[in-house]
């Protein structure tokens, strides 16, 4: 843990990882692993990255509306939702 720490703050900046308070904030609705715990949440598990950004993207213009997501798209940057797609999809689906 302690490690993980460390190694976190040492090449934080390099990484294209998602800030992790950014995936605690997806995981109370998509789950920690991309699977929704909760059946009016899609889950993120496993699918397209490219389908993942670009729906993203759009919650973020307010081409595809939905009010939670507009608000949590709003917050991120580019890089973020970037890494925030790499990230759902390397997991399992379901
Ligand atoms: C308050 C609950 C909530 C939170 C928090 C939340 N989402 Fe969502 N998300 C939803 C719902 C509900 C939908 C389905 C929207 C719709 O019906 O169009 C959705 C849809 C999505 C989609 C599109 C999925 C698809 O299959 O088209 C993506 C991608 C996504 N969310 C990513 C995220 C990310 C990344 C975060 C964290 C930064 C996040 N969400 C935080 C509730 C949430």
């Amino acid at each position: 843990m302690l490690f993980v720490a460390a190694a976190a703050a040492i090449s934080a900046p390099a990484m294209a990882e998602p800030r992790r308070s950014a995936t605690e904030d997806c995981a109370a609705c998509h789950g920690l692993d991309g699977i929704a715990r909760d059946t009016e949440m899609p889950h993120l598990a496993g699918q397209n990255e490219r389908y993942l950004f670009n729906q993203m993207m759009a919650f973020r213009s307010g081409k595809r509306a939905h009010k939670e997501m507009r608000y949590m798209a709003r917050q991120m940057s580019i890089e973020e939702i970037a890494a925030l797609a790499a990230h759902y999809a390397v997991f399992p689906p379901r």
